[in-house]
């Protein structure tokens, strides 16, 4: 009966179809855009239909992409970026946790600033904002990174101190900073508070201390990435090409997350000040790759990015090995998700329920090699065809060879039973073969080893491998930073230790 009604009601030809059984991929229509308006992405698994990616149908520009380590995140983020450049001209920001874009930047001509190397970022800059929004936006940091908001009154004396520092220097607090005035650090903030302090007339002088003791960890020498005059100019931030930010050489994630936040809050101001565009296509693209305590943090400028980034051609991708460090409100809200391999069951049962998919979508991305992904896309109409479907592989320029190590022989039957320990690790030709050399193996036993290992399909077991790295002349400390740096607990650390003979 309601299937009589459904179908008199859908009475086209490709809703029938639709409606009776539903096919396994968008239509050609929806996956082939315009070349000279779209960016190639990769062939579609079931009907091999070249796709192409553009936000024009869909709700937002933003991309999330999660996958188990090694499975082709970042790859894909850089082919992303590239192709948007030629067919958009787009800019890109990364904001680079580990480190892992710089030397990729670097060759493709881009800009790379590192605090580890001499670069510095005032947080007080203004870039033409108003001195009153730049306050509360380093409260805010501040309140996401440190303990204030549970003490009123140091947030308080910390917040007047920073405005002042801006009126002593000559500004307007409710009035947009003009260009090339010099600005107050964090060093002129803490003066300030110390001055209070020794004049010896506040009530409180312990919140004072306290105060001034939670700002001077951003400003001691040596540390003082924050509270110096900026190497960049932020103001060009947004419209200087290819820019890596990287943030693997400040000294823990506290600094990390301070840049960060602070990078995305100047890039908001600077979206909203320039308005709307009139023009096709993507003015920046803002990734954010592991950041994970600015992409989780509700307070955090991220999730501003996405609810507005549309409207200023403004586009974020975040990416990340854990789907749950990414906000809900960003990962419900992005146009476009990539689903590359995930393992543990707790991340596929959260991408399962906020995106949907089926079982047999699940199965498959258990199953995925390095860059095979499921693509999801939220279209701004309603649509009768599947939003999920899967990609052969993401189509970037480098050759894959791909190489396995196994570690099944060292779990336990309970553990293989219980399925949370991933099974094997995936790594690209060049990867392994770095990792290699982090080992100190010489060039002659790295080649005998790759032999061996390409004689047996490219696949080795665990105990194997690590027995081979010991004879090609490998250390101990070494291979266990090597075993860390997968993520393997240390008691499985324990056993492949002991069971390769040491
Ligand atoms: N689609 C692909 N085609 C060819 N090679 C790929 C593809 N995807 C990834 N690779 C290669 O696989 C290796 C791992 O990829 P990548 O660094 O992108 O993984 P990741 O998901 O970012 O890992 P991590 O979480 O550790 O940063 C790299 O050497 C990369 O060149
Ligand atoms: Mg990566």
């Amino acid at each position: 009966m309601t299937l009589l009604r459904l179908q008199h009601i859908m009475s086209n030809e490709i809703a029938k179809r639709t409606f009776l059984s539903r096919p396994p991929e968008p239509p050609a229509e929806v996956l082939l855009n315009d070349p000279f308006q779209s960016l190639f992405i990769g062939t579609t698994k079931i009907f091999k239909i070249p796709f192409t990616w553009t936000y024009s149908n869909l709700t937002n520009p933003h991309i999330a992409v999660v996958g188990i380590t090694g499975s082709g995140k970042s790859y894909f983020v850089k082919t992303l970026l590239i192709r948007a450049s030629y067919v958009w001209n787009t800019n890109a920001i990364i904001i680079d946790w580990a480190g892992e874009y710089k030397a990729w930047v670097k060759q493709s001509g881009g800009v790379v600033v590192s605090f580890a190397k001499g670069d510095f970022l005032n947080i007080m800059d203004l870039a033409g904002m108003k001195p009153l929004d730049r306050t509360k936006q380093i409260i805010n940091s501040f309140d996401i990174l440190t303990d204030v908001s549970q003490y009123p009154e140091q947030k308080r004396l910390t917040e007047e101190a920073i405005e002042q520092s801006y009126v002593n220097f000559g500004f307007v607090p409710s009035e947009k900073a003009p260009p090339g005035k010099e600005v107050p650090t964090l060093k002129d903030v803490i003066s300030l508070l110390e001055e209070k302090l020794q004049e010896g007339t506040y009530e409180y002088p312990a919140e004072l201390e306290n105060a001034i003791y939670r700002l001077r960890q951003f400003a001691r020498e040596g540390e003082d990435f924050f509270a110096r005059k900026s190497t960049i100019d932020l103001d060009k931030l947004s419209a200087s090409g290819l820019v890596d930010i990287d943030l693997s050489g400040l000294p823990d994630e506290k600094f990390r997350a301070l840049a960060a936040l602070f990078i995305l809050q100047t890039l908001k101001e600077k979206m909203r000040s320039e308005g709307f565009a009139e023009t096709k296509g993507l003015k920046a693209l803002v990734v954010l790759d592991e950041a994970w305590k600015v992409a989780s943090d509700e307070k955090s400028d991220a999730i501003m990015i996405v609810r507005e980034g549309r409207k200023y051609q403004f586009g974020l991708i975040v990416a990340s090995q854990n789907p749950t460090d990414i906000h809900e409100a960003i990962f419900s809200n992005v146009g476009t998700s990539f689903i590359l391999r995930i393992k543990f069951e707790k991340f596929m049962n959260y991408l399962q329920g906020s995106l949907n998919f089926s079982d047999f979508m699940r199965g498959e991305i258990g199953r995925f090699g390095v860059g095979q992904a499921a693509v999801e896309m939220a279209f701004q109409t309603a649509i009768r065809f599947p939003e999920t479907f899967l990609l052969e592989r993401i189509h970037g320029e480098e050759p894959l060879h791909v190489y396995t190590v196994d570690i099944s022989d060292i779990l336990t039957q309970s553990e293989l039973a219980a399925g949370i320990i991933q099974r094997d690790y995936q790594f690209e030709q060049d990867e392994l073969n770095t990792k290699l050399i982090e080992l100190n193996i010489s060039s002659d036993n790295i080649i005998a080893l790759f032999k061996n290992v390409d004689a047996n399909g490219r696949m080795i077991k665990i105990i194997d491998f690590i027995q081979e790295l010991k004879t090609s002349g490998a250390q101990n400390m070494p291979i266990i930073t090597f075993l860390k740096s997968l993520s393997l607990d240390d008691t499985i650390i324990t056993r492949i230790m002991a069971r390769s003979g040491s």
